[in-house]
């Protein structure tokens, strides 16, 4: 049965629409304040809210964004006896379906109701239908309409139910990581735990431990025995990142762990059997590798079984609009801003740039563009990131640091990078129209640090 919230702080009005609706068979609820709309709101599946905009607490504009924050599939109209144009304009901008002044006559209602609701219902069969769609586009959360992603989740998913080892190759930032953990989580083992281990970066002996456990007395240092990641994955999946750059001595550990499914715990002699799935990963050229020596052939083989080249996003010009979206979507509700969308140019820019950082680059292009734009259209201009070269500081235009007094003598280097440090905070904050949460998040560093800095050059 349809649900309708009136939030109506004049009772007479609020008294003649409920009454008005449920004469029609709808089900209502009646608020006459924002601070009593939400809770109801959060607690009822309501199909529409009509909407006073003189609504205490905050207005109606104020309900309209959160209504379309929390539930967006749920229609609002907004009534106002003092409403402007300007107003109405405001608020079908920000997703009612309708406006109408006061008084009105109950048939006014009636129709912007119907009107409302059966373009709620349009919009939620789009959405379904969308959805459906974008299940074929996309394996669990990883995204991708090139022909080359779609032929990855087909082996995904053919192979997802065994527990074939499988190597992930490919640059930094295609998507590795978030493939394994698709892997694991279409797999049978999806309850069971993931555990990621970065295998370049710890010392021999350390990962040995850290892998395979030890007992007490093992080593100076090991005083209690110590259960290993192989074994904290048991009935799971053990990722194993940057397989490239592991030791020789690693690797030959490696290789027995996969013949025989069983590991030795360092300083101990018995051998135990694990049953866990190994996913591989590296952004090297393992061929290579092994042909310089650097990688056991033997172990180059038994881990290629199943292999799966994550293409660089550059070669995959077409996945480069539909992550876009994909990553607009996500950051606009994440820093709760209303739907946001691309121009056609900026589009455009997207799908030309190389992209040498990859899907994680273009995740940090969207987000950045996201959290500095004003209005609902991102162009070209929200994307600044995007003249970036890969290892240099983002071009935000700023003059360059006066690295020299006006005598030619240098300057002590904590003073020029002070005024640097001053000059990109200014802008950040000139960006963010003095919003220093928003500065902050573009800058990378936490409030409290922004707070800090402000206060020691002296911007605040
Ligand atoms: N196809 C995709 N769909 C959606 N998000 C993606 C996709 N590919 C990558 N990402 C996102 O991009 C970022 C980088 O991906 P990920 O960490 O998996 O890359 P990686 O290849 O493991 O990188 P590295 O070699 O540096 O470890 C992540 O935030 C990930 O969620
Ligand atoms: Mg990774």
């Amino acid at each position: 049965m349809t649900k309708i919230l009136v939030a109506d702080p004049d009772p007479r009005s609020r008294q003649d629409l409920c009454t008005l609706l449920g004469k029609r068979g709808f089900q209502f609820g009646a608020a006459a304040e924002l601070g009593e709309a939400l809770p109801s709101l959060a607690d009822g599946d309501f199909d529409l809210v009509l909407c006073d905009l003189s609504l205490p607490g905050g207005g109606g504009m104020k309900l309209l964004q959160e209504v379309k924050h929390a539930h967006p599939e749920t229609a609002v109209v907004l009534l106002s006896a003092f409403g402007s144009v300007q107003d109405a304009v405001t608020a079908m901008r920000q997703g009612a379906a309708d406006f109408l002044g006061k008084p009105f006559a109950a048939d006014q209602v009636l129709v912007a109701v119907d009107r409302a609701l059966e373009k709620s219902a349009l919009q939620k069969e789009n959405l379904q239908l969308k959805s459906a769609l974008d299940d074929r586009l996309r394996l669990d959360n990883v995204v991708g309409t090139d022909p080359r992603m779609q032929a990855i989740f087909k082996t995904v998913k053919a192979v997802a139910d065994t527990r074939t080892t499988v190597l992930i190759t490919g640059e930094s930032g295609t998507g590795k990581t978030l493939l394994a953990r698709a892997l694991h989580s279409l797999s049978g083992r999806r309850n069971g735990p993931f555990v990621e281990v970065n295998c370049g970066a710890l010392p021999e002996s350390l990962l040995e431990s850290e892998l395979f456990g030890h007992v007490k007395g093992a080593f100076t240092g090991a005083v209690r025995d110590k259960v290993g990641k192989f074994e904290a994955a048991s009935g799971g999946t053990i990722f194993l990142d940057e397989i490239g750059t592991s030791s020789p001595g690693f690797q030959v550990k490696l290789l027995r762990v996969l013949q025989d499914r069983v590991i030795e715990r360092v300083g101990d002699t018995r051998t135990l059997p694990v049953d866990v799935r190994v996913v591989l990963a590296t952004n090297k050229d393992l061929e290579k590798a092994v042909a310089a020596g650097e990688f056991r052939e033997d172990l180059y083989y038994r881990i290629q079984v199943v292999s799966i080249e994550m293409p660089p996003l550059r070669a995959r010009a077409s996945d480069v609009p539909t992550l876009a979206e994909h990553f607009l979507r996500r950051f606009a509700a994440d820093h709760g801003r209303p739907a946001l969308h691309f121009t056609p140019a900026a589009l455009q820019q997207l799908a030309q740039a190389p992209w040498p950082g990859n899907v994680r680059q273009l995740e940090n292009v969207v987000e950045r563009a996201v959290v500095l734009s004003q209005g609902e259209l991102l162009d070209v201009a929200d994307l600044p990131l995007l003249a970036q070269k890969p290892g240099q500081p983002a071009a935000v235009g700023l003059p360059g640091p006066h690295t020299t007094a006006p005598d030619g003598v240098p300057r002590p280097l904590r003073e020029a990078l002070m005024e640097s440090e001053a000059a990109i905070i200014a802008q950040a904050l000139q960006h963010c129209g003095g919003n220093r949460e928003r500065a902050a998040k573009v800058l990378g560093i936490n409030r409290s640090t922004l707070f800090a800095k402000l206060k020691k050059l002296g911007i605040a």
